[in-house]
């Protein structure tokens, strides 16, 4: 077992975990929109319950993943190519508080392989490079993956009536965390444009000008 080095490094990592999820985490950016706004659409009832304490429409749905593109860093977890997890960083309104808030869903069918502990540090490592104090995570108070997820850092929890707070001290940005943050950055924009070429190349082939 090993503990993850710099901003993450509060969040405990295993070769098992390593081993069980595959898939590509990106930062999902305005190009992403209408694929983060299908994949808020998609989740059945109680997942919405779950992820926003209550029942929501699809109007809410759509005006949140407009939100998240907009204003907030947000982390998409690829399997096959197929968005089946979400990492949301909506970063302070008051920069003084230094008071983030973090929210993460996964698809049903894709639970239980350690894609929300991997959303959990990529969102920890950017609030940490943007010099974040803390990261709120609100659930219900019977979410036992959140308790577990949680219980993996330093978080302090709080319970009112149904709802769990988990406040996680962020650490301070390192070398490393700018690094690796840059990197992954950099790798998805030269996907982005290696794709992007690929496809102007066959939208050519396909209808010759
Ligand atoms: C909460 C949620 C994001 C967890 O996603 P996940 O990818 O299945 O979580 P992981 O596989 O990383 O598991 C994290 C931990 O929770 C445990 N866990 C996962 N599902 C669990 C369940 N139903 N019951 C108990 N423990 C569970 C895992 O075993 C793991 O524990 P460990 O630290 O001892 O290894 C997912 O269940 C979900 O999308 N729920 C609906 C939305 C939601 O409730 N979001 C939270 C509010 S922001």
């Amino acid at each position: 077992m090993r503990r993850e080095e710099g901003a993450g490094r509060q969040v405990r990592l295993d070769m098992s975990d390593r081993l069980r999820f595959a898939g590509r985490l990106r930062k999902l950016q305005s190009r992403d929109a209408a694929l983060l706004e299908g994949f808020f659409l998609s989740l059945d009832a109680e997942t919405r319950q779950s992820r926003f304490h209550g029942a929501v429409n699809d109007g809410f749905l759509r005006r949140h993943a407009a939100m998240l593109i907009g204003e907030a860093v947000v982390y998409g977890l690829f399997l096959d190519d197929a968005l089946v997890g979400v990492g949301e960083l909506v970063l302070p309104t008051d920069r003084a508080t230094g008071k983030a808030e973090a929210a993460f869903v996964v698809l049903p069918s894709a639970r239980r392989r350690g894609i929300a502990g991997r959303l959990l540090n990529a969102v920890l490592r950017s609030a940490a490079n943007r010099r974040c104090r803390s990261l709120m995570i609100i659930s219900l108070r019977d979410n036992w993956a959140m308790r577990k997820l949680a219980a993996r850092t330093a978080a302090r929890l709080s319970i009112a009536f149904d709802v769990l707070e988990a406040e996680i001290a962020v650490p301070a940005p390192t070398a490393l965390s700018f690094f690796r943050e840059t990197m992954a950055d950099m790798s998805d924009t030269m996907v982005s444009l290696a794709t992007d070429r690929v496809e102007e190349s066959v939208r050519r082939t396909v209808s010759p000008a």
